[in-house]
């Protein structure tokens, strides 16, 4: 058990896909993983470890922003002994060129947050994905004839705001998206010499307000979950 993690220490994958989500990980274990078991459900962050084509895989929440992925990702690979986390989220495009559905593994997260700093001595205000995972989901989505779009992405920790235009930090660094966690898990991940990803699904136009609905988002993050599970299984 760590502080926030109910599981037992094995029960425990070295890989974790890791929706924001609660729900959403529940669904992922009863939908793509034989043999699923609830091993954590602390504060209804709900975790599960089952079989994906052989291959045992761990799929649990992180929650919303940087405090709590910092929280869940630390534990996962400081009591738990996991190698590699696949952050699976959907963000906010802030231009048309980019629509509701598209896929986004992130090359590098920017942020105004100051997470890093404090937690890490991490001075950066952006942070790379880490180790080979990346790589991997990229080989993986050509494989399955996926589009899986090489980007950077704004990390806030602001959801609601007062000046609608994109903020700076995102123009800095050609952002053309926006969610709320990646920065959070790279700068645990390169901390700790652990591995991290973030696989996105576009789920609204920020200057538009089109988005997902509900009812669409089941089949509408499919490709995506299936994308992270045959990376994890690699
Ligand atoms: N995740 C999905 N849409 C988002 C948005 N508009 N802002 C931040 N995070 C998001």
């Amino acid at each position: 058990m760590s502080i926030h993690i109910s599981a037992k220490k094995g029960e425990i994958a070295k890989v974790v896909l890791q929706p924001g989500d609660p729900l959403r990980a529940k669904y992922i274990a009863e939908n793509f993983l034989e043999n699923a078991r609830l091993v954590s459900q602390t504060r209804g962050i709900l975790y599960y470890t089952g079989i994906y084509k052989g291959k045992e895989i761990t799929v649990g929440a992180s929650g919303m922003g940087f405090p709590s992925i910092g929280i869940y990702s630390f534990e996962l690979f400081t009591e738990y002994e996991v190698d590699t986390i696949i952050r699976i989220g959907t963000c906010g495009a802030y231009t048309t060129d980019l629509k509701v559905f598209d896929i986004l593994n992130v090359e590098n997260a920017a942020s105004e947050s100051t997470y890093a700093k404090y937690a890490w001595e991490i001075d950066e205000e952006i942070i790379s994905h880490q180790g080979n995972i990346f790589n991997t989901i990229n080989e993986t989505a050509q494989e399955m004839s996926l589009t899986a779009k090489a980007t950077n992405i704004h990390s806030s920790d602001i959801f609601y705001r007062k000046d609608p235009a994109i903020p700076a930090i995102a123009t800095k660094y050609s952002c053309p998206a926006v969610e709320m966690e990646a920065f959070g898990l790279f700068a645990n991940a390169q901390h700790l010499g652990k591995n991290a990803a973030t696989i996105l699904t576009v789920s609204d136009i920020i200057p538009t307000h089109e988005n997902i609905s509900a009812d669409q988002r089941e089949t509408a993050l499919r490709p995506m979950i299936e994308l992270a599970l045959e990376a994890a299984w690699k």
